[in-house]
């Protein structure tokens, strides 16, 4: 829910992995350009959180940055619709994390699930710092901090942005209940006329008593429609509905990403760490071959045998590129041994490639000239520093930090 008076806000963060694949193109970043279009949206590198896990090879950062910027431009993230920047370049994030661990019960981090799967998972690495431990408060503090209203992610960072909820009410719950709060909220109402004041009492009441959650959305609707009370007293009323303080901090909610997998060139899902990946943008000869190379169903081992596409790791493939008329031909030809895998995999192999092309195309002006792709972040990181200070000089000020203003 936005705070009254601003926009739908959308954050999302990529840790810097270098060149994207396509795995990234159709999971993640075809959503973010759909995105773009309905909501007030900020995109951002977050190479601090590499840093958790990546702490010993920093050298690769820069590189990795500049890679999977260039991919999003590829993609189709227009700098004209979306802020796109790098979180240590807007240092805020930093200091809302910090602000952010005085709150924080280091069980509440123990607990999130990726903490202890992730230490297994890299069992190599010594992940029992700090820093791992704070990974999803920082990602918190990235959220809070832009007071996005959703966060698209995996089901994998479902437990963060849900983190991120119980942070914003501790510390609404916190410092947005200051001297007179209810004196002030109570008076607000007044405001509202006769009318109005009637039905906010009614409403919230029956969230409180009653618990009905539809209350709220009216409420806020309501809150919504009015003139003549002031913002101040617009955001004291959104967090007196729910019988919590003011809220300074919004609650952002997940916009969960269809767990759309992506099948890679050796039948196991398309990952880096698989080496079994193609590039969003690669090599027209490499796509070929490699294609060519991948494993079919087992059961057809000669020509003539028929086989189940079901069975084929190709077959996902063909899910994603081709049209109904080539997917039929696939699912006829291949269950009647009348297409060999060499002709079912070519339609395929040539969709890729013409896919690439524009993409490659779009890349082209920032591979050859990086200081546009620089010239694009700069100004995101000016546009979300701004709106990054606004919200610190209110923590600030719930903490009594703030000595010379
Ligand atoms: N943890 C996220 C991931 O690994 C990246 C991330 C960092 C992020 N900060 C964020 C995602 C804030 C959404 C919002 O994918
Ligand atoms: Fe797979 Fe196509 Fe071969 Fe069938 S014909 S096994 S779908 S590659």
């Amino acid at each position: 829910m936005a705070l009254p008076g601003q926009p739908e806000r959308v954050l999302s963060g990529m840790r810097p992995s270098g060149r994207l694949h396509l795995g990234h193109y159709h999971g993640v970043l075809k959503n973010w350009i759909n995105l773009q279009h309905e909501y007030d949206s900020f995109f951002f590198v977050a190479d601090w959180h590499a840093l958790t896990t990546h702490y010993d090879t920093p050298n690769q950062m820069e590189n990795n940055v500049w890679d999977m910027v260039i991919d999003w431009l590829a993609a189709g993230v227009d700098p004209s619709r979306a802020t796109l920047f790098i979180q240590s370049q807007v240092p805020e994030h930093a200091e809302l994390h910090l602000l952010l661990s005085m709150i924080t019960p280091v069980s509440w981090l123990e607990r999130v699930p990726s903490y202890k799967e992730q230490q297994e998972k890299l069992s190599g690495k010594d992940l029992s710092t700090y820093g791992f431990l704070g990974y999803p408060l920082l990602q918190s503090a990235d959220i809070l901090i832009y007071k996005a209203s959703y966060v698209p992610v995996g089901d994998d960072q479902v437990a963060h942005v849900e983190l991120t909820r119980e942070i914003a009410r501790r510390f609404n719950f916190l410092y947005g209940r200051d001297e007179g709060f209810i004196e002030k909220a109570e008076t607000a109402i007044d405001k509202m006329g006769k009318k109005n004041a009637r039905e906010y009492r009614r409403l919230r009441t029956a969230y409180i008593e009653q618990g009905q959650e539809d209350a709220v959305e009216l409420a806020h609707q309501l809150l919504n429609q009015q003139q003549n009370i002031t913002l101040g007293d617009k955001e004291r009323l959104f967090g007196y509905l729910e019988g919590g303080g003011r809220v300074i901090l919004a609650e952002p909610e997940a916009l969960l990403t269809e767990a759309s997998r992506m099948t890679g060139l050796d039948g196991q899902k398309m990952s880096k760490s698989y080496n079994n990946t193609i590039f969003m943008r690669d090599d027209e000869d490499r796509i070929n071959k490699e294609v060519k190379a991948m494993p079919t169903d087992p059961a057809r081992v000669r020509r003539d045998d028929p086989g189940d596409p079901d069975k084929c790791p190709v077959w996902d493939l063909h899910k994603i590129y081709s049209d109904e008329t080539v997917k039929s031909w696939v699912v006829d030809g291949c269950k009647t041994a009348g297409i060999g895998c060499i002709d079912c995999k070519k339609p395929l192999i040539d969709s890729i490639i013409d896919e690439q092309r524009t993409l490659k195309e779009r890349a082209r002006p920032y591979e050859e000239d990086p200081s546009l792709v620089r010239n694009v972040i700069a100004s995101g990181c000016e546009k979300a520093s701004e709106v990054a200070e606004e919200t610190m000089e209110e923590v600030r000020d719930c903490l009594n930090t703030d000595y010379y203003s």
